[in-house]
């Protein structure tokens, strides 16, 4: 089963090959005034669309993936008068990817979309896999449905904007992908200590293949799909404890040190079940990318508690997803509070 096209390279080609005005009542663009900034002329160049295509671009950030955006956008949709024939772009980071998507497969009971992913962080991972929503009270993701777009575009070109940050950010979840099932991937990453020079369109084909492999196999979630939460147990605990600091973390930078904790926790507790990529390499590793930082006294406590926030949990019982000794094999660890005390 394919999820959806996945088309890699250059969108000019890709997109005027698949795009069929006759199949479509209108388009409509999402995107954020960065992306509208830095991508959207790319897009025009690009594609050849025209200029006064209707759009939104909301407001940058995660604190904006809010119900009040939708309204926004939807209220622009109704504007547009997009009908149910119509396709809408989406055109940004994981944000736009997300939200952009949700309202478009909310819209009219559901609309045609695209993913033109513009960070790493969307194109490796955001974009593929139909996880559409928007974050509610305060809880991340809280509010969505599993919808796929008609159509996913990478084209690493739109990097070239991006900060060295974001960068680093989306390159956590390549290396992520490359851990958990795809060794050649990761026998060519591992010997890298910057991102200069990296053919984005050849690594960010081996790396969506993983996601995508481990999508088909499990499209709702129900089992080796959690493979992909690597590292997220612990890093979206750290990356929650950091948000409200004044220097918060990158969602790379906090499950980086995820993977490096929840490897380590996995070598003591179930080390039958560990691969030839040890938690002291991937330590190294991640200190070319990723700055070190401490956690004040008393932050385990916090850090504790926020991981029982975690989906995954069963009975208030934390239960880690790790890759094991094969590609795309499934380990879980149940991690003791002293456990995560003795790797953070
Ligand atoms: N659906 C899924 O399966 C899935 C998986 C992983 C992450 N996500 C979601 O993805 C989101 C994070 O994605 P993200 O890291 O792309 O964040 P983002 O969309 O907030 O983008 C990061 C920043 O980069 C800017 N930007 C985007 N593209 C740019 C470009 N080419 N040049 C210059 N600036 C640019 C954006 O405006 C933003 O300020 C989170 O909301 C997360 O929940 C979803
Ligand atoms: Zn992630």
């Amino acid at each position: 089963m394919t999820l959806h096209p996945l088309l890699i390279g250059d969108l000019q080609q890709h997109f005027l090959r698949w795009y069929d005005p006759a199949q479509w009542s209108g388009l409509f663009i999402i995107c954020d005034t960065h992306t509208e900034e830095h991508c959207l002329p790319v897009l025009w160049q690009k594609t050849g669309l025209p200029a006064n295509t209707p759009r939104i671009a909301v407001t940058p950030g995660e604190i904006h993936k809010t119900l009040d955006t939708c309204q926004r956008i939807w209220s622009a949709m109704f504007e547009a008068q997009l009908d149910r024939r119509a396709l809408v772009l989406n055109l940004g980071g994981g944000v736009v990817g997300d939200m952009g998507g949700f309202c478009a497969a909310t819209y009219k009971r559901g609309v045609g979309f695209v993913q033109i992913p513009t960070t790493l962080l969307s194109a490796t991972d955001a974009s593929v896999g139909g996880k559409l929503g928007i974050d509610f009270q305060t809880v991340k993701n809280a509010v969505g449905v599993f919808q796929n777009p008609a159509a996913v575009f990478l084209d690493a070109s739109f990097f070239q904007t991006l900060s060295q940050r974001e960068l680093y950010s989306g390159y956590a979840e390549v290396v992520k992908h490359a851990l958990i099932g795809a060794p050649d991937l990761w026998a060519q990453l591992r010997t890298r200590t910057h991102l200069n020079g990296v053919d984005w369109n050849q690594v960010l084909r081996d790396s969506v293949a993983v996601k995508i492999t481990v999508v088909e196999q499990d499209p709702l979630e129900k089992g080796l799909r959690a493979i992909l939460n690597y590292g997220h147990t612990i890093g979206h605990a750290l990356e929650s404890y950091f948000l409200h600091t004044s220097e918060p973390l990158t969602h790379g930078e906090a499950i980086a040190w995820g993977m490096v904790c929840e490897s380590r926790i996995q070598e003591k507790r179930r080390p039958e079940t560990v691969g030839a990529v040890r938690s002291d390499e991937l330590e190294a590793y991640f200190a070319h990318f990723y700055p070190r930082r401490t956690l004040p006294t008393g932050a385990l406590d916090d850090i504790w508690a926020l991981m029982h926030q975690d989906k995954k949990n069963q009975s208030g019982q934390i239960k880690m997803s790790l890759p094991g000794q094969n590609p795309l094999e499934l380990t879980w660890v149940l991690p003791e509070k002293a456990d995560v005390a003795a790797v953070l």
